[in-house]
């Protein structure tokens, strides 16, 4: 499913500059072809990540770094997998049905953060090193991304 899905995002965003585009595209991509009910991009913005691009229910629209799940995979600067968040000190509940998550850290060509990808599970343990290996893969289609504009 993600060698289908990187075809998808090859073919769709080749070419792309425009980071609210890949953002907005990679969460609708993703969500269709995975299933998993909330998927999207919080945006590093003046020292704090802002809500970006998602598909789902409403999200935080800020988070500081260092809190949440998001906050410390941002600020570790590594991808976080939680495989049962309610046990994660400082997990901050946007969705009562989430029970687990990734974050993937988004780089930029200087290896400067610009945003994490954050997708939430309504199932416990519900990902693995496999999704890790490809959401990693996806994302850094992102680092020729012109990140001052749009955002
Ligand atoms: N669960 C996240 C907050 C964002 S929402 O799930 C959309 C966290 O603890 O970072």
């Amino acid at each position: 499913m993600y060698e289908e899905l990187l075809g998808e995002v090859e073919s769709v965003l080749d070419g792309e500059r425009d980071p609210i585009v890949w953002m907005a595209s990679l969460s609708c991509l993703i969500r269709q072809k995975l299933g998993f009910f909330w998927v999207g991009f919080y945006r590093l913005v003046d020292g704090h990540l802002r809500i970006g691009p998602y598909q789902g229910s409403l999200g935080c629209l800020r988070i500081d770094l260092n809190k949440g799940v998001c906050g410390t995979a941002a600020q570790k600067r590594e991808t976080l997998i939680v495989p049962d968040v309610h046990r994660f000190p400082g997990h901050i509940a946007c969705d009562a049905n989430s029970d687990s998550e990734i974050v993937i850290p988004v780089f930029d060509r200087d290896e400067r953060l610009r945003a994490v990808l954050d997708i939430d599970s309504d199932k416990l343990d519900d990902f693995s090193a496999i999704d890790q290996h490809y959401l990693e893969q996806l994302v850094a289609r992102m680092k020729d991304v012109e990140w001052t504009r749009g955002s």
